[in-house]
């Protein structure tokens, strides 16, 4: 799009009925970020979204789906007029474009991870601390009504005391050619995890090894130690692998949960299974009673959880409210990651510090978006809508 025309759009993007709106700027317009740019072209808070890219022929194909959006080629051409970015571009140029963005004055959200290191994710929060910004991390996840049924559930105690967690991300593919599996999956199971838990692992063990492409690791397993609540986490992504998982297991002493976000209608089920061995008895065999009970699924509506986490980030703004999933639970994310990262270099587990300066508190629960105000994600009754929808796929 020609500067001029940009500008004019910028200077004048159009009013609004619905009160006071955002220009919002999605850099990085491919298969993550031209989702973000469908969302927020529907939301009318959103007065103007400018598509952000290197990539002529993407913001080409974007300006011909959407009419209305602005273009342009760098964030520095118009950082300056827009009030908020959302960072979708390759995870390594994460921490200098939401510097960018932050110093330009716009609110951030910044897709997983925040950064690729915790000098840069500490320098993000702090920045977005002294200019008054939110600084959003984009745990899709924690926008998740799946998600969120599985949490209240974990809190009401129905699964009883919780023994265990496991989780699996898996697939072929698709390797990414600027982080490895660890950084490009694994935030979305620690900030699963660490939502669920309402907690933060305090020390990590992980493996990884780089098995069919050297040097770019593209299988490990995480240990993650929760001893607040006397839990260890486990987690498993692969880019290496012949069937696709996207699986949280929670077992509990009562009852056991499966969060399968690949399942068309039964995305979450509880199982009456267990075991129950005669009071004061070693565990011996015959002396457990294994109980075999039936399972249910409980209700979900289908929401597109991009679409609620983009209405939270707006609305957030405009209402001058803090975020739920701000910058310190990116950060405490990138922490875990930088110290798997330190644990498989050195064989061994690693203790990770959160930081007196910039304390992350903890995981702040999101509080359901009504349905009716979600509209750009609803979705038929409780289901995943069919594939080949413009749904986006968490990855
Ligand atoms: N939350 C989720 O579930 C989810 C799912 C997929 C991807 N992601 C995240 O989204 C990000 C992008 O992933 P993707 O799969 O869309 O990648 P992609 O390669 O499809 O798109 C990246 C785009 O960024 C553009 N780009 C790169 N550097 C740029 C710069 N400096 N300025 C402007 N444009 C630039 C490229 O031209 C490209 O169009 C990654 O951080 C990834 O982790 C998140």
């Amino acid at each position: 799009m020609p500067k001029d025309q940009i500008f004019e759009l910028l200077t004048d993007p159009g009013g609004s009925a619905h009160g006071p709106t955002l220009k919002v700027g999605v850099v990085g317009c491919g298969y993550w970020g031209s989702k973000h740019v469908r969302v927020l072209t529907a939301m009318p808070q959103v007065a103007l979204v400018v598509a952000i890219d290197h990539d002529p022929s993407t913001l080409s194909s974007l300006a011909r789906r959407f009419p209305q959006i602005g273009t342009a080629s760098a964030l520095a051409d118009v950082g300056a007029e827009l009030d908020a970015v959302v960072v979708a571009t390759p995870a390594r140029t994460h921490g200098a474009l939401a510097t960018e963005a932050l110093e330009s004055g716009c609110h951030v959200l910044v897709e997983k991870p925040l950064a690729t290191s915790v000098v840069d994710a500490e320098r993000l929060v702090r920045l977005g601390d002294q200019r008054g910004l939110r600084v959003m991390s984009g745990h899709t996840f924690e926008y998740n009504p799946a998600v969120w049924k599985l949490r209240t559930i974990l809190q009401q105690g129905s699964l009883g005391e919780i023994y265990h967690i496991y989780t699996a991300r898996l697939n072929l593919g698709l390797f990414q050619g600027d982080v490895n599996v660890v950084w490009d999956l694994g935030p979305h199971d620690i900030s699963i995890v660490n939502y669920l838990l309402g907690s933060r692992p305090t020390s990590v063990s992980a493996w990884a090894g780089a098995l069919g492409h050297q040097p770019v690791e593209d299988v490990a397993y995480l240990r993650l130690h929760y001893p607040d609540i006397g839990l260890v986490a486990q987690v498993h992504l692969s880019w290496l692998d012949p069937c696709k998982v996207r699986r949280v297991t929670v077992v509990g002493s009562r009852k056991m949960a499966v969060y399968d976000d690949l399942a068309d209608d039964e995305r979450l089920k509880i199982f009456d299974k267990g075991i129950d061995a005669a009071e004061g008895a070693a565990p011996a065999h015959g002396q457990i009673a294994y109980r075999r009970g039936g399972s249910e699924c409980p209700y979900i509506d289908f929401r597109e959880p991009l679409a609620i986490e983009d209405r939270t980030f707006v609305e957030s703004i405009l209402a001058g409210e803090p975020v739920p999933s701000d910058g310190r639970s990116g950060l405490a994310v990138v922490r875990v990651l930088e110290a798997a990262t330190e644990s498989m270099r050195l064989g061994r587990s690693v203790d990770i510090s959160y930081g007196a300066n910039i304390e992350p508190g903890h995981a702040a629960p999101v509080e359901p978006v009504p349905a009716a105000t979600v509209g750009a994600g609803s979705a038929r009754n409780g289901s995943r809508p069919a594939i080949g929808t413009e749904f986006g796929e968490a990855r």
